[in-house]
């Protein structure tokens, strides 16, 4: 069987140099027999450079900054990023109570943190409207009345944006897209204009902004434009009326390449938005980016052993130690993750699926991947900085992997492995 070519990503820290793979200056099979696998590994030059690269597309010619990074942490929360990101001067969009006290333990300035999400509970707002967010991103009528009695009950104002759902279709997955009109997401167009004003009659709100996020994985520009005219529609109106927005959220959602996507420059990106900004009379307001798996996507990889190749009359297997426990993306959306043996090998070439040892037909990681390998060789699942490790279960009790940042010749565990016991520490039975 002939299977198709799919050329490997860009990787920034990553790299194949004479049949070995490197994570910057540190080859993966040091690393595999040093911290063991699954093994997830994170290159601070790749963070680094994706994060300099977006938020240099934020500043035009002459120096002016036209938009702000708020790195949306659910693609990769680990502390170790986020305080790398903090560090390079990034602002944060969470999603939880849990996130946001992340963000807080690396000492992130509250005014640099947008709060979204569609279930926000009363103490989850409670605890941002302390902490001082900059924004909550408010997605139903039902929660901005929440907000305002919260902000009630503290004696204190809540600055809030509405999340527009454009209803726009935004060409990607259907499990994350986000701006169509059938989606749980944001407050439904033609209701915006009557949400800001009650907004505008509620007590303890004050209304900073509007936003939206119409999917992830995005790999054109047309959706964001349609989506923006949209929205910028409404804030005209909303000046008519003396509603006034200081701030456009325009969300996440830029892809990367897996292998045969094709994404925007981010230079060319960022610029046909903010000009269209400016472009329609709106160069005044403050801009914010909520960017996720761009800035860490390609700056991880799964390392994981192969246990066993198992043939098979219709398909052969290559069945390996990770699993959709540590990387549930193929299990989950059909994605399609780049495999490489991370070194080479002069042996026979057969194609496998390359599965985990979980108890699931969906626990596959990568369907008909031609690969030279034997039993005990190790594979590099490459793309797997976002929505990897963030995503991993203990499903069939088992410990969720490592995680190690490499800086050059220097590797840090920035999570350790779970000890099995750890699994159940919580767990009591029943007294007897
Ligand atoms: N802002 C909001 C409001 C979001 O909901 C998201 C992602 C982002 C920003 C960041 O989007 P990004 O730049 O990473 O595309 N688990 C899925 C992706 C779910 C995305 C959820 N929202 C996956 O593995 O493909």
């Amino acid at each position: 069987m002939t299977t198709k070519v799919i050329p490997l990503p860009d990787l920034a820290g990553f790299s194949e140099r004479d049949g070995y793979w490197y994570a910057e200056e540190i080859p993966l099979a040091d690393l595999a027999k040093e911290f063991g696998t699954p093994l997830y590994v994170y290159s601070k030059k790749a963070l680094t450079e994706a994060y300099q690269a977006y938020d240099r597309a934020c500043v035009d010619s002459a120096g002016k900054r036209r938009a702000r990074v708020h790195y949306a942490m659910k693609a990769n929360s680990n502390l170790a990023i986020i305080d790398c990101f903090k560090k390079l001067g990034a602002g944060f969009d969470l999603v939880s109570g849990g996130e946001l006290a992340r963000a807080l333990t690396v000492g992130a300035d509250p005014k640099s943190l947008v709060f979204a999400g569609v279930g926000k509970s009363a103490n989850e707002i409670t605890q941002a409207l302390q902490a001082g967010v900059k924004c909550i991103n408010v997605e139903s009528i039902a929660e901005l009345r929440q907000i305002n009695r919260v902000a009630t009950k503290l004696q204190c104002r809540a600055p809030i944006s509405l999340r527009v759902n454009p209803d726009v279709d935004a060409q990607t997955h259907p499990y994350i897209s986000t701006g169509l009109k059938d989606n749980k997401f944001g407050i439904a167009y033609h209701e915006v204009l009557n949400a800001y004003r009650e907004a505008a009659l509620l007590s303890q709100i004050d209304v900073v902004g509007i936003d939206c996020h119409i999917g992830s994985q995005i790999t054109t520009t047309a959706p964001y434009l349609d989506a923006l005219d949209k929205v910028l529609e409404l804030v005209a109106q909303l000046k008519k009326e003396g509603i006034e927005i200081h701030h456009l959220d325009l969300g996440g959602g830029l892809g990367i390449s897996y292998g045969e996507d094709h994404p925007p420059d981010i230079t060319e990106f960022t610029n046909t938005l903010l000009n269209r900004v400016a472009d329609r009379g709106f160069g005044h307001l403050d801009v914010v980016l909520e960017p996720g798996r761009s800035l860490v996507g390609n700056a991880g990889v799964l390392l994981t052993q192969v246990e066993y190749l198992k043939p098979g009359a219709e398909k052969n297997f290559c069945i390996v130690d990770a699993a959709m426990t540590e990387l549930m993306r193929p299990a989950l959306y059909e994605a399609y993750h780049a495999i490489v043996p991370v070194e080479t090998r002069t042996v026979k070439s057969t194609t496998y699926d390359i599965v985990g040892p979980v108890c699931e037909s969906g626990d596959w990681l990568g369907r008909d991947r031609t690969l030279a390998i034997e039993e005990g060789d190790l594979l590099a699942i490459l793309s797997a900085g976002a929505y990897g490790f963030v995503m991993a279960s203990n499903y069939n009790t088992r410990p969720k992997p490592a995680e190690i940042m490499v800086d050059g010749k220097n590797a840090f565990v920035i999570r350790a492995r779970e000890n099995i016991t750890d699994l159940f520490v919580s767990e009591s039975i029943l007294p007897s």
